[in-house]
């Protein structure tokens, strides 16, 4: 480990990381204080409201535009279509994406915009605007789409091993298919945009983005111009969980083009029905997959093809195809490996980032396999899991070390032991003999996930740091806050790294001014990469005060030591106050302000091979849920859960256990609760996303949270060459989820024979586990296993492998 990334990790005896301290806006939050984009309104005077022409055809080609009757409704001031636009009609980077399409693609699609001094005009504009189309054919599902080879992006494979022989060599073989589904993001702050341009033709737009920079670009060539002639900023989000990486960029180029054209400022947001039909959601996968074990139940081979269904345009597709691929393995060694991955293009909404980015849709695949066989191959399903975890000197089908394998395994033991899973699972068993229509069910599962983008470049940040001349500090960087705590940390990392007490160092919105080029705020990489780039800014800083009061203080520079807002000779022997040093430096034109760069290092990453280190490092988790199912409705609870996940040293120990809080329960929505219905009727509404409310898609509230919910962290989990020894937390809790579903597969297998194995649907919604359950109950006993394939494939509701192939 080079001195370098010592000094990135290792913290000063005296540290403002590591505290548990509250999020920075917490009391702005609770108290309605907050400013969020669209709060800002009230103040822009002359402000014009922006409202979408949505035509309700899944497919169809525009052939013309009649805008007006628009024009003549009271208070509607501009209409905007595809004629307006000076610069390129894209709003994406893959240019598959028309910001004023030609055709439509999916129900709900925009085709032009109505500017009115109330949000009602522009409403009622919208509706007097005629669209006249040719239906054209729609293909919703991924099965239409693979039989019409509705293909798009790249496909992409990884392999390793021989799987070939490896299946034809295992002693119990399994195939099979799952579908899995997508999830609507559902943050509390719909999409919104608020744009203003000044004397100078400058554009400043206000959007609630995760990726601010490309925000910037889009609506640069949109407009025709440079990025320096567009500021974007964004003060905070109410939430984005992925949906606001690549969904806000057109939003924001309505607003500012009508900014321009009108010289006024406009304010675009979306109404949660519009942003529900609208706007991306996370891919819904398919898979087929063929399994072979040895006599142990250790997975000898694993060949599987991946289905994304991309919706109409490409936007995040192929990183997520990818970062699937990579994450089929979840914590499991696999020796021959063979995975295929392609995605569909269809008449729906563009699929797009959501928390995990396509890890939990690949990690879903061997978590439903191992779930599913485990009766088949008569072991329990925990056994079976942990018989598979990876262990030392093993690596990943990409190729990557797993480095800190034994994490995984202390992790899963210390989970067993807090859950005391030995002994409820006996209890468990004896209230299932007790109770004919209620059944409980528990189960554990791990999580190993990636931390970096895979593609190498996104691994770059900055930072700005400004020390004022009355030693108050004022920080910037390129991360957005969107509820995770990115701020928090960052104020941490800068009192911490300047020796400061927190309440000295403030931090300023995110704004493409102060921070150039920067990544999303997205991979759960905004603390690494931008606590990286602010530590860099400061330790320059640091060094100049150094030189500054050494001489002070009659000590060499390296003799200085910078803490709890003193300034200090190692020795003890002389000390001066921050303020002094301060103005001293002044005094002596020493530069107060830096700009700090991180880049993380060592990674490599071949994106057509599918090969390489694409990760710093994996953060590691298990999960012990248990849930107690209803024979007669399948409705479920879950009575407990307990959860030990490696956070590395904590940052910010509130924060990271709000974020492991909240990833589990938004991933037990995903798995359980939330389903999207799409009309695939042949009907008028083909293509409509029928769940377009609350009232009709079911997001996790309360009632949902398990009863006893424990979350303790990995202890002693240091992890060198990161931010102060921490770890990423935002995505990989969300994975811990899947021990709510295996639960209830449990539970469901109790309805049945023992040995029964159970196919639950995912969502595993209340009526999937009724189906799942009254399955078992009406199933026959199975074969015992078999030391051969055939007994164990005629136990599960599976495909027989062919003999040659
Ligand atoms: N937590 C809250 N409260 N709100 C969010 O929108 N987004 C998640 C996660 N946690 C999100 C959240 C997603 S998708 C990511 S990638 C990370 O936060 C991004 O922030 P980070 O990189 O600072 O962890
Ligand atoms: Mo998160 S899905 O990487 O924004």
């Amino acid at each position: 480990m080079s001195s370098e990334s010592n000094a990135l990790a290792d913290r000063p005896r005296s540290s403002v990381v590591g505290i548990e301290v509250p999020h920075e806006s917490a009391a702005l939050h609770v108290t309605g204080a907050a400013l969020y984009t669209d709060d800002l309104v009230g103040r822009a005077p002359g402000v014009l409201h922006a409202w979408p022409v949505q035509v309700d055809h899944a497919h169809a080609r525009i052939t013309s535009i009649s805008v007006d009757a628009a024009l003549t409704v009271p208070g509607v001031v501009r209409v905007l279509t595809q004629a307006d636009v000076p610069g390129i009609n894209d709003a994406g980077v893959k240019e598959d994406e028309p910001l004023f399409p030609g055709e439509v693609c999916y129900v709900g699609h925009a085709v032009a915009w109505v500017l009115g001094e109330s949000l009602e005009a522009a409403r009622l504009g919208a509706a007097a605007v005629e669209v006249a189309v040719g239906p054209l054919p729609a293909i919703v599902t991924i099965e239409e789409a693979v039989a019409a080879a509705s293909f798009q992006g790249t496909p992409r494979t990884i392999s390793r091993g021989d799987v070939e022989t490896g299946l034809a060599t295992a002693r119990h073989r399994f195939s099979g298919e799952i579908r899995i589904g997508g999830q609507e993001h559902f943050y509390l702050e719909t999409q919104a945009a608020l744009a203003e341009v000044d004397e100078a033709g400058q554009v400043f737009v206000q959007s609630s983005t995760q990726h601010p920079s490309e925000t910037q670009e889009i609506v640069a060539h949109v407009l025709g111009v440079r990025s320096h002639d567009v500021t974007v900023q964004c003060l905070r989000m109410g939430g984005g969980f992925g949906g606001k990486e690549a969904q806000p960029h057109g939003l924001a180029a309505v607003a500012a083009l009508g900014a321009v054209l009108t010289g006024r400022p406009v304010r675009l947001r979306l109404t949660r029905s519009q942003d529900m039909t609208m706007t991306g959601k996370r891919h819904p996968f398919h898979a087929t997959w063929e399994v072979g074990f040895d006599d142990d139940a250790r997975i000898v081979a694993l060949r599987a093809t991946l289905t994304a269904d991309g919706g109409w345009s490409l936007d995040l597709s192929e990183p997520v195809l990818a970062r699937a691929l990579c994450h089929v393995d979840n914590a499991y060694w696999i020796p021959n490996i063979e995975l295929h991955g392609r995605i569909v293009k269809t008449n729906k909404t563009s699929q797009t980032a959501f928390r995990g980015f396509g890890g939990p849709q690949g990690m879903a695949v061997l978590e439903d396999i191992l779930g599913r066989v485990a009766p088949a191959l008569g072991v329990p399903a925990d056994e079976l899991r942990r018989r598979n975890l990876y262990g030392d000197g093993q690596s990943t089908p990409y190729g990557q070390p797993v480095r800190h394998a034994e994490r995984l395994t202390q992790i899963w033991d210390r989970a067993l032991q807090t859950s005391t899973f030995e002994q409820r699972s006996a209890e468990v068993e004896a209230f299932n003999s007790a109770h004919p229509h209620r059944k409980r069910g528990i189960a554990i599962t791990p999580v190993k996930f990636g931390i970096s983008f895979n593609l190498t470049a996104f691994n770059q940040a900055g930072a700005l740091v400004l020390v004022y001349k009355d030693g108050s500090v004022l920080i910037n960087h390129g991360g957005t806050e969107m509820g995770q705590g990115l701020h928090t940390k960052m104020l941490q990392v800068a009192a911490t790294a300047l020796g400061l007490p927190l309440g000295l160092v403030r931090l300023a919105p995110t704004r493409t001014d102060k921070v150039p080029n920067t990544s999303a705020t997205a991979a759960s990489s905004g603390t690494d990469l931008n606590g990286g780039a602010v530590q860099d800014a400061c330790r320059q800083i640091v060094d100049r005060l150094r030189e500054v009061a050494a001489p002070l203080l009659g000590v060499a520079p390296p003799e200085v030591v910078l803490a709890d807002g003193r300034v200090r000779a190692a020795d003890g022997s002389a000390e001066l106050s921050w303020y002094e040093v301060v103005a001293e430096a002044y005094m002596e034109r020493v530069s107060l302000s830096a700009a700090g760069y991180y880049r993380t290092e060592g990674l490599h990453w071949d994106a057509v091979r599918m090969q390489g280190s694409p990760f710093k490092y994996f953060a590691y988790g298990a999960a012990v849920t248990e849930v107690e199912v209803d024979g007669f409705t399948g409705a479920y609870r879950t009575l407990r859960t307990d959860i030990v996940h490696d956070v590395g040293d904590s940052l910010s120990p509130l924060i990271d256990r709000g974020q492991v809080e909240g990833g589990f329960v938004q991933g037990a929505g995903w798995l359980t609760l939330e389903e999207l219905r799409w009309d695939t009727s042949d009907g008028p509404a083909r293509g409509r996303l029928a769940t377009q409310a609350a009232s009709t898609y079911k997001l996790p509230s309360f009632g949902e949270m398990p009863e006893t919910f424990r979350v303790e962290f990995l202890e002693r989990a240091h992890e060198s060459g990161v931010i102060y020894g921490s770890k990423a937390v935002g995505e990989p809790p969300l994975m811990l989820a899947f021990s709510v579903r295996e639960a209830i597969r449990q539970a469901c297998a109790a309805f049945g024979p023992a040995g029964h194995c159970v196919d639950l649907s995912l969502p595993s919604t209340p009526e999937a586990t009724f189906w799942a359950l009254s399955e078992a109950r009406t199933a026959r006993a199975p074969d015992p296993p078999t030391s051969g394939s055939s007994g164990a494939l005629d136990g599960i509701r599976a495909t027989p492998v062919p003999a040659e192939r």
